[in-house]
């Protein structure tokens, strides 16, 4: 039988009345489970504890979406011990049944498409078409690293008379997944699917605000009969069981997405080598960004309006890809900066399980007070042009209404809307004198994630494609929504270590490469 070629997974149309109505009959399935309980699992069993991580709705708190068991330290160590113990057989499994373990969640996913969504609307906040498309991307991630698990899976010979020189790839050792909560299917899927095909036992430590997503995932896994300690999950609070995790002995691989503070930590201490461990940690970090979009003088301006209302403002600027700061050459700066201010102004605030709203709550209690008091400190940096007061929804939940800032450019180097990743719906406007200024604004953080412009110079989008710094540039569009395959994702700077997601390059990270040469 042969394997279709890759293809991106397609996005529900919610225009159409049968995904409507399919994402509200789940979205009412799933209210029916609200509060439902799910174990961890250490080597093929399933544990419960005393104490309960809780995730809420963050439009509504007082509702919890769901629990699970707050793990350990000592939970952790079990979950190590499982993994070493499951690794020589898990490498020595074939290519064809570890691959197989990825079609068979990519099916089960499909069959649960709008499930997963609803549950990814409660927990995390997102709108139906971002909760979507987290569902379709981490479908692509099993689709697209089965692919790639058999191209990487032969053996290269070189052979001389009297001599057979092969090269290969083989597993590395139990991996610790560390992923963030903004893409709380997708990325966790990837971060485990990639090292697992690999033939790497792994250990899921979500993020605590999306635990429940997480245990869906699992259940997911738990269903495919996959030997006792391939796959454990110890859901619990990063700065114990993810401190503790990274810094075991017998942990081989961390793949981590999340902050700069806390990749570079996970950095700093996977270096270290205590005496009874017998490996150099390898470390993949995924990390922050401070991504701007220039605006040229020709650009078409209806379309960059939108495309930096959409990328600023989608899932409440929550994303690593969103745009922050809007750098605007001088010609037209003050014509889009009005045209910005009015559609800023008017998005809408309300609860993402109804589809109408535009943006919803920020993900926790912390965020929302946070994100407060940035605000409070821009508004005495900078000019606020534009904020949507969320009114009495701000008692009821985690409500941040969006906000466009104008800063003087030669602030930016040390404000906090130039440099910090405020991770919220709050985006900077900047005028810049020529496209000199555009991009020195534009490369003067640490991160170099996303970036985009809008232009139709030709010598303009040379000039940025040569000199913008970043990993993942958008010409006439918005910035975020990276596809598999298509757009394979990633940074440099302090955006992150490590090969592009969803690109040719990544399984490599999981695998490590052995030479043998047989004199015949
Ligand atoms: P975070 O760094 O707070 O947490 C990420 C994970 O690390 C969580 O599972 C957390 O429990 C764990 N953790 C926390 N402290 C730890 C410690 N001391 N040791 C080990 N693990 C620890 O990040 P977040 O708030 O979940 O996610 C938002 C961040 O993620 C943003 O900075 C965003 O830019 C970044 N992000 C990057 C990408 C990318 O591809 N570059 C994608 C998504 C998110
Ligand atoms: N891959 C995600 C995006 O491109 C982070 O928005």
């Amino acid at each position: 039988e042969t394997l279709a070629p890759f293809t991106n997974e397609a996005l529900s149309d919610f225009s159409q009345p049968a995904a409507r109505e399919s994402m509200e009959i789940a979205l009412s399935d799933v209210r029916q489970q609200f509060g439902r309980k799910d174990p961890l699992w250490i080597g093929g069993e399933d544990v419960l504890t005393e104490e309960w991580l809780e995730s809420v709705n963050p439009s509504d708190p007082v509702l919890i979406v769901g629990r699970v068991p707050k793990a350990t330290t000592d939970h952790a160590d079990r979950a190590v011990a499982a993994a070493k113990e499951a690794f020589p057989l898990w490498r020595r499994t074939s290519v064809w049944r570890r691959v197989d373990v990825l079609f068979q969640a990519a099916k089960r996913m499909r069959e649960r498409r709008f499930e997963l969504a609803a549950w990814m609307v409660y927990e995390s906040g997102k709108q139906w078409r971002e909760a979507d498309a987290d569902v379709a991307e981490a479908i692509d991630f099993c689709e697209f690293y089965a692919r790639s698990m058999l191209e990487l899976s032969g053996v290269r010979e070189r052979n001389l008379p009297g001599e057979r020189n092969d090269y290969f790839y083989t597993a590395r050792g139990v991996t610790a997944v560390i992923s963030p909560w903004n893409f709380p299917l997708a990325i966790l899927c990837g971060m485990t699917m990639a090292p697992l095909v690999c033939g790497n036992p792994v250990i899921l430590k979500p993020a605590e605000q999306s635990s429940v997503i997480a245990a869906r995932l699992v259940e997911i896994l738990r269903g495919l009969d996959l030997p006792p300690g391939v796959v454990n999950f110890v859901p619990g609070l990063g700065e114990e069981v993810g401190r503790h995790l990274v810094r075991h002995p017998d942990v081989s691989i961390i793949t981590f997405t999340g902050s700069v503070p806390v990749g570079l930590d996970i950095n700093q201490a996977a270096a270290e080598v205590p005496p009874e461990q017998r490996h150099v940690k390898h470390v993949v970090a995924e990390m922050g960004g401070k991504n701007a979009i220039i605006v040229d003088n020709d650009a078409d301006p209806d379309e960059a309006i939108r495309g930096v209302v959409e990328s600023a403002f989608g899932f409440q600027g929550q994303k690593c890809s969103a745009c922050s700061r809007v750098i605007v050459l001088g010609g037209i700066y003050e014509a889009f900066k009005s045209r910005l201010t009015d559609a800023v102004g008017s998005l809408t605030l309300g609860p993402p399980e109804d589809p109408g709203y535009a943006v919803g709550p920020v993900i926790d209690q912390e965020a929302f007070v946070r994100l407060q008091q940035q605000i409070e400190q821009a508004t005495h940096e900078a000019t606020l042009l534009a904020n949507v007061d969320p009114g009495a929804l701000k008692d009821r939940g985690f409500f941040v209404g969006p906000h466009l800032f104008e800063e003087e450019p030669d602030q930016a180097a040390t404000s906090l809307l130039g440099q910090t990743e405020l991770f919220g719906p709050v985006l900077a406007i900047y005028r810049a004198d020529d496209l000199d200024h555009a991009l020195r604004l534009a490369n003067a953080t640490r991160y170099a994630l996303t970036g985009g412009v809008y232009s139709r110079n030709p010598r303009t989008i040379a000039r940025v494609r040569e000199e913008l710094e970043v990993g993942n540039l958008y010409i006439n569009r918005k910035i975020s929504g990276a596809f598999v395959d298509l757009q394979p994702f990633g940074g440099f700077k302090l955006s992150g270590i490590g090969a592009k997601a969803g690109g040719p390059d990544y399984l490599k990270q999981f695998l490590m490469p052995r030479t043998i040469t047989e004199n015949t």
